[in-house]
């Protein structure tokens, strides 16, 4: 290991610590509704995908993690490494609250959300030191390694040491990328009850530079931009901003496309929607592969929501890898990542079916709580199409994705389903040209994640029913409607 300094002493043995903590959570874990193919913490809690990063051709994705408990407490990152974006090996904790900068005697504390860049060949992790009740609140911090797996703090901390204004609202979760010999770093801030991403740059990751505000909230947005993520797209000066803003009242998450000036750090706002319609989904942050995708993931879980797994040991998961692409009108298209039809075993396909009025079909085959389904259906004079999902034998309890064809609506109803929140999640949608509509639908255990009309709208739901409700089938009210064509697959876990 090298002559490691004091504090570097302390950190690893903080992180030793950590894995047996985990160790032990992890052997009393009731699995119910542990997920197949999604990454999730071994045990503890989780919540914010940080510091994704395709490094010497691995994917890392690091989280916020609590290893002690299911709840969060003093935030560490957790870690995992993949080689396709679908198979997941966990990694011991990378960063635990250590210095006086990220930790402190109660309250909130700990390593908070951040980013990580290749620093010629050091993975370089920036994160915001949060301890509640000191003055600054959050600072931005750096940690570093060479393999990739064990990680130190370096005496440089905290590299920025202060927010720019006395009195704001947050100032954490960096955000940091290369162009040119010059790094950017966007960081979440909230000002005067306007949500903000604000800009810093550097030369050396060190020493930072503030140049002023990329975007703030409209009066709409929220008075906090939680986890900002700032990306080239499409080409030319094209970028998107992906935003968590804090108390909008009615949404959790958005992006923003337009044109980023470098030279002034400004985002020319052209056009802003949510980045997924459904309850669970939060904090999303990307990467840029080498194959020039920029690939997203999100917390699948919201703050605040019951959760029945928290009560078993553990807490939160990633939504599936997203690629995003933006089209001509500025919107972004997410769409599941190729890699993950390896998971698919059993196929069924069928096509042609009718859909009667009021009387829910289902497929011969096509039945499960891990599987992938894609349908595309024509409502005909159908007034509201779509497909029950998680059902009960009886047909008491299920979830239901619902088209309202004259409303133009797509929604998902988790109220009758289970266990957990109820709610139903609802995104505008049109029919495509051909007049159908394709629901892409992947079910995990206790997840649901629907993208419609090729990744033009996403709709992520956590929904907790028992392991029996296994049963799927297509529905049609106020007329006859069919189900053009139906692809199904049972998905393979990965957990073993
Ligand atoms: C978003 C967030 C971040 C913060 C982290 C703390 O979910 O609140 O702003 O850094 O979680 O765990």
């Amino acid at each position: 290991m090298g002559n490691l300094t004091v504090n570097q002493l302390k950190h690893a043995a903080l992180i030793d610590r950590a894995g047996e903590a985990l160790s032990s959570l992890e052997s009393a874990m009731d699995r119910t509704y542990r997920l197949g193919y999604h990454l999730m913490p071994p045990a503890g809690w989780m919540n914010d995908p940080n510091g994704l990063i395709q490094f010497q051709g691995v994917y890392h994705a690091f989280y916020q993690h609590d290893p002690y408990q299911s709840k969060q407490g003093p935030m560490h990152w957790g870690h995992a490494t993949s080689l396709d974006l679908v198979h997941w090996e966990h990694q011991p904790v990378a960063l635990a609250p250590s210095e006086t900068y990220d930790s402190g005697p109660a309250g909130g504390q700990g390593c908070w959300s951040g980013s990580a860049v290749d620093d010629n060949g050091t993975l370089t992790l920036i994160y915001t030191g949060h301890v509640d009740g000191r003055s600054p609140e959050e600072v931005q911090s750096l940690a570093v390694s060479v393999d990739g797996i064990v990680f130190n703090k370096p005496d440089q901390n905290p590299v920025i040491e202060d927010s720019p204004d006395r009195e704001r609202f947050g100032f954490r979760d960096p955000k940091v990328w290369k162009r040119g010999e010059l790094w950017y770093m966007a960081v979440g801030y909230g000002k005067d009850g306007l949500g903000k991403a604000i800009i810093y740059t550097s030369e050396n990751l060190r020493v930072w530079t503030y140049r002023g505000a990329a975007l703030e909230s409209d009066g709409t947005m929220g008075d906090m931009w939680e986890c900002p993520d700032l990306f080239p797209i499409g080409g030319g000066e094209h970028h998107a901003l992906l935003i968590s803003p804090m108390n909008t009242g009615s949404y959790k998450n958005l992006y923003v496309t337009g044109r980023f000036d470098y030279e002034a750090c400004r985002l020319e706002k052209g056009y802003a929607e949510l980045i997924d319609y459904g309850f669970d989904f939060y904090a999303p942050q990307t990467l840029l592969d080498d194959q020039g995708r920029r690939i997203m993931l999100a917390w699948m879980n919201i703050w605040g929501a019951v959760a029945p797994e928290q009560e078993l040991g553990w807490y939160g998961a990633m939504t599936l890898p997203r690629e995003l692409t933006l089209e001509a009108d500025g919107t972004l298209r997410s769409r599941p990542v190729k890699e993950l039809e390896v998971l698919r075993g059993e196929a069924v396909q069928a096509s042609g079916i009718v859909l009667r009025d009021g009387e829910p079909a289902g497929v011969a085959g096509v039945a499960g709580q891990q599987l992938e389904l894609i349908a595309r259906i024509r409502p005909g004079d159908a007034s509201e199409v779509g497909l029950r999902f998680f059902a009960s034998a009886d047909g008491e309890a299920y979830a239901e994705i619902v088209y309202d064809v004259a409303g133009g609506k797509l929604s998902m109803d988790r109220s009758r389903a289970g266990a957990g929140d109820g709610g139903v999640s609802v995104a505008p949608l049109s029919l495509l040209s051909d007049g159908t509509i394709e629901l892409r639908l992947y079910l995990d255990r206790s997840s649901a994640e629907l993208f419609a009309n090729d990744g033009r709208i996403a709709m992520t739901n956590r929904i907790y029913g028992k392991a029996d409700q296994t049963g799927i089938s297509f529905v049609a009210r106020g007329g006859e409607a069919e189900l053009v064509s139906l692809d199904s697959w049972r998905l393979n876990g990965i957990w073993g």
